[in-house]
């Protein structure tokens, strides 16, 4: 994890792991290279449940051989295994993270979505606001009271700004008696990825 100020990555990762514990359930909304997967994974251990999504397969191949190389268990799935049992494991779903509320067999405890399209893959296969809105949406409806929900924008790409947007409008919405929410930005460069983080109160 990079020491750098302003890496809103690496302190989203902070933020989680300061309430998530092992044997707990995680979620991640874009599993992409498989970075955060393996994140939430070494939270959780082999004895909690992750389970990430993403609509490229190429992606969650890329997911599975990061996470086998650490030794975790991966179960591959898709709609017609849905809901999912709670397992200790990592189960890499093939589909949009809009589908999130038809797979959760328990509310996790932190949820992560790094936005924006692959890293060295396909600019088109980007995450979209209307399907981020509606994980965004039933992320918060079924975060376990005390978990939290970290979302990295990216505004810099095209399409991004308008993503940004609506993701600054959802959180600034979020009922205060129910959610405290945080947001980390760079104010010298407005077209650097920004951060969210929400907690569900108690
Ligand atoms: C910035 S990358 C994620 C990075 C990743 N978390 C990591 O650690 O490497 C964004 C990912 O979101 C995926 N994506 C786009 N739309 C999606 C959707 N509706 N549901 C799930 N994943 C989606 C893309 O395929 C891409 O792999």
């Amino acid at each position: 994890m990079s020491k750098t100020l302003t890496h809103v990555v690496g302190r989203g990762h902070e933020l989680l792991a300061e309430r998530i514990r092992k044997g707990q359930l995680t979620v991640d909304l874009t599993s992409g290279n498989g970075y955060d997967t393996l994140m939430m994974y070494r939270l959780v251990g082999s004895s909690g449940q992750v389970i990430a999504f993403d609509i490229q397969p190429q992606a969650l191949q890329i997911t599975r051989q990061r996470l086998l190389d650490q030794g975790a268990v991966v179960r591959m799935r898709n709609v017609d295994q849905a809901p999912l049992e709670l397992l200790p494991g990592v189960d890499l779903v093939e589909a949009g993270h809009e589908t999130l509320k038809v797979f959760l067999p328990a509310a996790p405890q932190g949820i992560i979505a790094n936005l924006g399209y692959l890293p060295g893959g396909d600019q088109q296969l980007v995450t979209r606001p209307e399907s981020t809105l509606q994980a965004l949406q039933q992320s918060c409806e079924w975060l376990a009271p005390e978990g939290r929900l970290a979302v990295v924008v990216y505004p810099g790409h095209p399409g991004g700004a308008e993503e940004g947007a609506l993701v600054d409008n959802f959180f600034a919405n979020l009922c205060e008696a129910n959610f405290q929410v945080l947001q980390l930005k760079v104010v010298s460069r407005p077209q650097s990825p920004f951060l969210y983080v929400a907690e569900k109160r108690d």
